[in-house]
């Protein structure tokens, strides 16, 4: 769930044709009805303690998937322990979607370990070189006028964030838009390129009222397919030029999916922070989070429900 799971989607984003088989982030209680013991389930979770991810660990064990799962501790890695199931320990003291590295890097290495898709090392290590030129680029130290970050902050502050984002920066849309949630604790969308145009456009003909609140994001790639080009442009042309409060745009960079599609999150991340800066708010607050989860946990008893289905697990 939240900031575990999005490492399985930017995952499939950056692998796009490279991954030989299926492959998707399931965020329930369970798991599709397909998934049986042909299925490999990497069971994420930062604090080893959200319900949805144990629940759907114990129905993949149940049905005899194989299972690896992540965690920096919690129930999930003490059922992992008791089980013998392999489990990875992740480094502890963090919010999880800061610890988006440690759960997104270990999840391509276990597919190619598994020899789903290729070597991953070369592509990790430029991805994490353009990632630290991007941080240096928008550093707390880098005034506004060079600061892109910075920039993108100011504008969007007082707007409602929108993200368009299209193919291997679909994910990273949607991350921007939980970035901007959950750092700038501001209400923000996302949308993907091309489903958008069948649907979410019909929405901006709304009064300008209230669609002036909106700025939106669109994600561009130097190496654009055509056509989304094409549905980017005529998007911004005959729809959003008429409607949205602002239109900015945010460039991938780097030459693989991975690297287009995290330095996108990260340019990202680092505005989200900028805009909680100027709300005036902690962006490591996580509060509504945190007491939604023990009121479910309270109601609906999920917790004790798993742990009796994990003991009958235990030969
Ligand atoms: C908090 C956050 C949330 C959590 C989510 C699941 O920083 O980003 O979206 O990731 O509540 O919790 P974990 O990751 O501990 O399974």
């Amino acid at each position: 769930m939240g900031g575990s799971a999005i490492s399985g989607d930017l995952s499939r984003d950056a692998l796009g044709p490279k991954i030989s088989v299926p492959f998707w982030a399931c965020r329930d209680y369970s798991l599709p009805p397909f998934a049986d013991r042909d299925f490999l389930v990497l069971a994420s979770s930062y604090s080893g303690n959200t319900e949805e991810t144990l629940s759907a660990y114990a129905t993949a064990l149940e049905r005899g998937c194989a299972v690896i799962s992540l965690s920096s501790g919690g129930m999930l890695e003490e059922f992992s322990r008791s089980l013998g199931i392999p489990h990875l320990h992740l480094p502890s003291g963090m919010l999880p979607r800061v610890a988006l590295p440690f759960m997104l890097i270990p999840i391509l290495t276990i597919l190619n370990k598994l020899g789903v898709i290729p070597p991953v090392e070369e592509d990790v290590i430029r991805t994490s070189e353009t990632l630290k030129a991007i941080l240096h680029l928008n550093s707390v130290e880098t005034p506004t006028v060079d600061n892109s970050a910075k920039k993108l902050a100011v504008e969007l502050s007082g707007y409602i964030p929108v993200v368009y984002g299209w193919r291997h920066l679909s994910s990273a849309a949607y991350r921007l838009m939980t970035d901007f949630q959950e750092n700038s604790k501001v209400p923000a969308k996302s949308a993907v390129l091309p489903e958008a145009n069948h649907n979410e456009i019909l929405g901006w003909q709304a009064s300008k009222n209230l669609t002036a609140i909106f700025a939106v994001i669109l994600l561009r790639d130097r190496e654009e397919p055509t056509e989304i080009t094409a549905r980017i442009e005529a998007t911004r042309n005959l729809i959003l030029r008429k409607r949205a409060g602002k239109i900015l745009e945010m460039l991938a960079e780097g030459e693989t999916n991975l690297q287009k599609s995290l330095s996108t999150v990260y340019k990202g991340l680092i505005t989200s922070y900028y805009l909680a800066i100027a709300n005036r708010v902690d962006p490591w607050e996580t509060g509504v989070i945190d007491l939604l989860k023990r009121e479910l946990e309270i109601r609906l008893k999920t917790k004790d429900e798993v742990s009796a289905r994990i003991e009958r697990l235990k030969p």
